[in-house]
């Protein structure tokens, strides 16, 4: 799959990159990603051909994906194993068919692919079919080898992206994962119908929470230049805060070329801690109520031993933190849509540190868009 540069380039609408234009789209994006599948303040994949019994007879769900999308992946399993306490696994699709993996008829294989090109997800799909699986994909480009391999499909609807880093495409898949998980939710009697339009209705209000973030991209800027000269940065967080930074630390290595780590915070003190020291960048987001007391407290652990430390927190709980550390403001969702603004505020840091470099921020070195090798 080769994009002719030349005619995409004025696909562009005036911005430098695609990246940026794919990062300001979010909101659209999302919008078109979600409005067809909500009826009645209802999930509904009717239109998509999608049946319920596809949620309400597996017994355990395995997401195959690589990179970006298996990212979106570890979210859907954080919010599977929490509202529905279903057995569920994100694979990395290259790891998949040597890893034994526990397959049968009961077993749900949901795989994630912007391009649907991708050969291990490819492959992962006919191996799971072969062992009597039910596979779903939720894919971006129509009629794509993955999208015609897999049973059902729920497509993103995000129009092309160009940019090598996934950005829009990240996003619009945590949307239809949140409305598969509201969709399996109401099956299964988990949630009720108030419940279930509850959760749909928070998912509606991502479009205009992204905005607020993109309308504060300078302030994002600000906080780029901090990290411009950075060789390693650290990224720290726990529980979905580490699944949102394994994103954005990604998002950073592939554009800027920053050796970024992404940790769980917890974890920094049976060693990685010996790699901080003074002025070493550290990026932590605070998004989960209920971990934020031990996050900050990682905050301070990496701060005493001299760590530069920036933190992207949830608005309503940022306190007088102000005064101690370097802050951006997120703006408010239930901590289980977090993600959604807190994505953006890091394609964004990455963006402006790639394009701040000079570097050439849709084709970063050594990278192809759609990965057709294995
Ligand atoms: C993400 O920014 C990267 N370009 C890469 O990790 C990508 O997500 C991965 O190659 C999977 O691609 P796919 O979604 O097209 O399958």
């Amino acid at each position: 799959l080769t994009v002719d540069w030349e005619l995409n380039s004025a696909g562009k609408n005036g911005y430098p990159f695609y990246m940026e234009k794919e990062i300001m789209e979010q909101p659209e994006a999302i919008e078109n990603t979600i409005k067809n599948r909500i009826v009645g303040g209802m999930p509904d994949f009717t239109a998509d051909g999608v049946p319920d019994t596809l949620f309400t007879e597996c017994e355990h769900i395995c997401i195959v994906a690589c990179g970006t999308a298996m990212h979106a992946g570890l979210v859907a399993q954080a919010l599977v194993k929490s509202i529905l306490h279903m057995h569920i696994e994100v694979q990395m699709a290259s790891e998949f068919m040597y890893s034994d993996p526990v397959i049968d008829e009961k077993t749900l294989v949901i795989a994630v692919s912007q391009s649907g090109e991708t050969i291990d997800t490819l492959e992962a799909v006919k191996y799971a079919k072969n062992r009597g699986a039910k596979c779903l994909a939720i894919i971006n480009v129509k009629g794509s080898s993955i999208a015609r391999e897999s049973d059902y499909v729920l497509y993103t609807n995000a129009g092309p992206e160009i940019a090598v880093a996934s950005t829009k495409a990240y996003t619009t898949q945590l949307a239809v994962f949140y409305l598969i998980v509201a969709r399996m939710a109401h099956s299964r009697g988990v949630f009720d119908d108030a419940q279930t339009q509850s959760f749909v209705r928070e998912l509606q209000r991502t479009p205009e929470v992204m905005k607020k973030v993109l309308e504060r991209r300078r302030d994002i800027h600000v906080v780029a230049k901090k990290v411009l000269g950075a060789k390693d940065l650290f990224m720290i967080g726990r529980g979905l805060d580490y699944s949102i930074l394994l994103e954005g630390s990604l998002k950073l290595k592939e554009v800027s070329y920053i050796h970024s780590e992404a940790y769980a915070s917890g974890e920094l003190k049976h060693g990685p801690i010996a790699l901080i020291t003074q002025d070493t960048p550290v990026v932590a987001t605070v998004t989960q109520e209920k971990l934020m007391s031990k996050e900050l407290s990682n905050i301070k652990e990496v701060k005493s031993r001299g760590a530069d430390v920036v933190v992207f927190i949830k608005e309503s709980i940022v306190g007088d933190l102000a005064k101690e550390y370097e802050i951006f403001t997120l703006p408010d969702m239930q901590d289980e849509f977090m993600v959604l603004p807190a994505s953006v505020a890091l394609q964004l840091l990455a963006y402006y540190v790639s394009s701040d470099k000079g570097f050439d921020v849709d084709k970063p070195r050594n990278l192809a868009k759609v990965v057709t090798v294995e």
